[in-house]
Parts: structure tokens; C-alpha cells; sequence
């Protein structure tokens, strides 16, 4: 180990962003450090896409600072952020439902990689896609979509994957393997943020939790800490 950190893969602080007049983050501050998984958790509205949102370039900060490897960049485009390695899998995976799985795969393709090595990563991290290549994705069932969601997303080579919402519509057993996925993605240098309305299943595989509510950072640390600060997020117990 060095004595010096390496700076995080993403970094907000003191961030602020509205839409219109109405501000909905209130300057949270999180860090997602290299080859971690970080669970960004609370209830429904509680600003997570949004915040996600301003980590990609999607959505203006009105206020604070985006750092992505050590470099500021407020006001960058998404185009630009996903050249510095920064790429996203939004609330319903993105995917074409009326391409086939093989035609989703080679639209990643658009950042110079080949479309074989682009889909032979793909099938040889998830042999279920290759067996289903030619078919429309829209067919696939929702883990198959989620996968083929997170190949695609994989196929630029990332250096941080952020993922809202993975396991929204899916089976428990499912989402268990899709986290065990991201725990293998991460374990090769990968940094993921994910996003998740409830917590189980990705507490089982994220090094760090964040927890906001009402637009706010109310709680962050290693997952086994912050039990008593999710039941008060969740259930509105006082903290
Ligand atoms: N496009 C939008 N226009 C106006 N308000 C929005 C928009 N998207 C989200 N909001 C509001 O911002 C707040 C945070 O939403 P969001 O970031 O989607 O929360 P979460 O992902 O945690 O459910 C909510 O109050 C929501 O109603
Ligand atoms: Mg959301």
C-alpha cells in the first residue's frame, strides 16, 4: 500500500442542483473510491438519480464540486465525462428493445473498440446472452436485460459504472446474481456506484452505503454501521 490515497474515481461535495426554482439536492457529498461498490440508498424522491444525474453530466449543479479522478468537472457534457471512463445504466437499463441483443452490443462499439472483442467480452462474461445473440432484447426477461444492460455498459472499458435502480422489477434470486456480477466487476478495478430504493441485497456486496433522504446526505460509512440510520431513512424512526 502507499501511504498516499489515490484520489477518488468520483467525488461530489457540497453539491446543489434544482429543477426550475425548486432545489432537490441540498450539498451532498460523496466519494466512490477506486474498485469499490458504493450503495447509493433512500426512499423515492430522495434526490439519487438526481444525484447521479450530475455525476454524469446530465444534470447541472447549481452549486459544489464534481470531481472524476481528481479532475473538476462541473459543467462538463456526458460525451465528455464517459471519454475520462464514466458511464451509466439508467433507471431502465437503456437497452433497444427492438434490436436484438447482438445489435444493442455493437451500438457500444461508437468508442473505436471492435465489434468482436466488443461482444466476445460480453458473451464470455455472460454466456446467457451469447446463447440468446439474435434475439430481440425486448424479449429477454428483465435479468437478461439488466445483463445485457451492464455489457454493453462494460464494453467501453469503464473506469466507473454508475447503476440506478439494478434490481427494480426483478426476482430476488436475480438480483442476487446480478450483485454477484458487480462484486466480480469490481474485483477487476471496476468502481461502481449503484443506486437502490431498498437495501438488502446490495449491502451484501458494497464496501461503502450512502444513504439520502429529502435531498440530503443523512448517513455514510461501511454498510454494517449504518443499520439504525437506514430503518430511520426507510421508516421514519428518529435517528
Ligand atoms: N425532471 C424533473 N422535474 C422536476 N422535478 C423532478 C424531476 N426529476 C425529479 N424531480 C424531483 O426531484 C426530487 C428527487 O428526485 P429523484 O432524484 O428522481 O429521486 P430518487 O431517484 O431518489 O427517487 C423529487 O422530489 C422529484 O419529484
Ligand atoms: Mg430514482
Amino acid at each position: 500500500m502507499t501511504p498516499i490515497e489515490a484520489a477518488p474515481v468520483l467525488e461530489l461535495r457540497d453539491v446543489r442542483a434544482a429543477y426550475g426554482r425548486i432545489e432537490v439536492l441540498h450539498g451532498i457529498s460523496l466519494q466512490v473510491p477506486a474498485g469499490k461498490v458504493v450503495a447509493l440508498l433512500g426512499p423515492n424522491g430522495a434526490g439519487k438519480t438526481t444525484a447521479l444525474k450530475v455525476a454524469t453530466g446530465q444534470h447541472p449543479a447549481t452549486a459544489g464540486h464534481v470531481h472524476v479522478g481528481g479532475r473538476h468537472v462541473n459543467g462538463c457534457r456526458p460525451d465528455a465525462l464517459a471519454r475520462l471512463g464514466v458511464c451509466t445504466i439508467p433507471e431502465g437499463r437503456g437497452i433497444f428493445r427492438n434490436l436484438t441483443v447482438r445489435e444493442n452490443l455493437r451500438m457500444a462499439t461508437y468508442g473505436g473498440t471492435s465489434e468482436s472483442v466488443v461482444l466476445d467480452r460480453a458473451f464470455h462474461r455472460f454466456p446467457r446472452l451469447g446463447d440468446r445473440r439474435n434475439q430481440l432484447a425486448g424479449t429477454l426477461s428483465g435479468g437478461e436485460q439488466q445483463m445485457l444492460a451492464v455489457a454493453r455498459g462494460l464494453a467501453v472499458d469503464p473506469a466507473l459504472l454508475l447503476i440506478d435502480e439494478l434490481s427494480m422489477g426483478l426476482a430476488p434470486l436475480i438480483v442476487a446474481e446480478l450483485y454477484e456480477l458487480v462484486a466480480a466487476i469490481a474485483a477487476e478495478g471496476v468502481s461502481v456506484l449503484v443506486v437502490e430504493q431498498f437495501a438488502r441485497t446490495v449491502l451484501g456486496v458494497a464496501d461503502l452505503a450512502v444513504v439520502m433522504q429529502h435531498g440530503n446526505v443523512v448517513a455514510s460509512g461501511v454498510p454494517s454501521d449504518l443499520q439504525a440510520e437506514l430503518s430511520a431513512a426507510y421508516f421514519g424512526a428518529s435517528a
